[in-house]
C-alpha cells in the first residue's frame, strides 16, 4: 500500500474513534486560555502515532498534543516528518459541532542540507489528508498528483474579484486582537466572511471551491500542513499575508484560489 493510502486509512481510523467519543462524558481541559484539549485529542494522537511507528519506524513525527515532549533531536536525520493534528477544531468538537477534522501532512526533508534541525528544516510537503468524519468527507493530495475529495478530483473556484468572493478566517487565542483590523477590512471588501473554527477545513473548502480566500495568524504547523498541500494541488495558492513563501512554522497564512491572491495582499498591505 502506498503512503497516501496508509495515511487515509490511519485518518479514517482516528476519525471513527473521535466520533465515537464525541459527547460521551469527555474530559475537557483548558491547556491555555481559550485553548481546549480533550481525552479524544490524546487518544486520537496516540492511535495515529502508533500506526505510523509500526509502518514507518524511521520517520519523525510532530503532533500537537505531544509537541512539547519532542526535541530538536527527534527531527534530525529523518527523511520524512509526519505533521499531525489529532483533532483540528477541538472547540467545535467539544461543543458537539460537526466542523472538526483529523489532519495529517507528510513533509519530505531536503537530505542534502547538513544543518538539519528543528529551526532549519528544509524540504517540501509531499502528501496530506484531512478527514472530517462527521461530514463524511476525506480530502487528500500527493505532490504533483492533484487533490481529491472522497476520491474525486477537486479544483479551486474561478472567482476573480474579492468583492464577489466568500472569505474565511479564524481567531487563535493569541492573535485575536491582531486579526481584528484584517477582519474588519475583509468584511467591507469581500462578499462575506465565515468563521468555521477549523483551519484545516477552511483550507480544504478553498481547495474544493466553496470558499475563495482565507487568512489567519498564530497557527501551528499541524493546523495547516495537510491543507496547504491540498490547496496547491487543487490549483490554489498559499503564502504568508505578505505574499512570501509559506513557512509552516511561521506566524501567518494567506490562502486562496490564486485569482484573488494579489488583491488580498494589496488589501492587507494598506493596514
Ligand atoms: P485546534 O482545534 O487544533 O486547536 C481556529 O481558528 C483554528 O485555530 C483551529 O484550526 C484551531 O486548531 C487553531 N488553534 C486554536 N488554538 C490554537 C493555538 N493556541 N495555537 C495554534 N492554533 C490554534
Ligand atoms: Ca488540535
Amino acid at each position: 500500500m502506498k503512503i497516501l493510502e496508509h495515511t487515509k486509512k490511519i485518518a479514517k481510523e482516528a476519525g471513527k474513534l473521535i466520533v465515537k467519543k464525541q459527547g460521551k462524558n469527555l474530559k475537557i481541559k483548558e491547556k491555555a486560555k481559550s485553548d481546549l484539549v480533550t481525552d479524544a485529542d490524546k487518544a486520537s494522537e496516540k492511535l495515529i502515532i502508533k500506526r505510523i511507528k509500526a509502518l514507518y519506524p524511521s520517520h519523525a513525527i510532530i503532533a500537537e498534543e505531544s509537541a512539547k515532549t519532542l526535541t530538536k533531536k527527534s527531527y534530525k536525520d529523518a527523511e520524512y516528518i509526519w505533521i499531525i493534528d489529532p483533532i483540528d477544531g477541538t472547540i467545535n468538537y467539544a461543543h458537539g459541532l460537526p466542523m472538526f477534522t483529523v489532519s495529517i501532512g507528510i513533509f519530505k526533508t531536503n537530505s542534502s542540507k547538513s544543518s538539519k534541525n528543528f529551526d532549519y528544516i528544509t524540504g517540501e510537503l509531499v502528501a496530506g489528508v484531512v478527514y472530517a468524519p462527521k461530514m463524511g468527507e476525506i480530502y487528500s493530495a500527493e505532490k504533483g498528483k492533484g487533490a481529491f475529495l472522497n476520491g474525486k478530483k477537486i479544483k479551486v473556484s474561478k472567482k476573480t474579484k474579492l468583492v464577489k468572493s466568500l472569505t474565511v478566517t479564524g481567531f487563535t487565542p493569541q492573535c485575536r486582537k491582531k486579526n481584528l483590523p484584517y477582519f474588519n477590512t475583509m468584511l467591507n471588501k469581500s462578499l462575506a466572511i465565515r468563521r468555521l473554527g477549523s483551519a484545516s477545513l477552511d483550507l480544504c473548502y478553498i481547495a474544493c471551491g466553496r470558499f475563495d480566500g482565507y487568512w489567519e495568524f498564530g497557527l501551528k504547523p499541524w493546523d495547516i500542513a495537510a491543507g496547504a498541500l491540498i490547496i496547491k494541488e487543487a490549483g490554489g495558492e498559499v503564502t504568508d499575508t505578505n505574499g512570501n513563501q509559506l513557512d509552516l512554522f511561521g506566524e501567518d497564512i494567506l490562502a486562496s484560489n490564486g485569482k484573488i491572491h494579489k488583491e488580498m495582499i494589496r488589501t492587507f498591505a494598506k493596514l
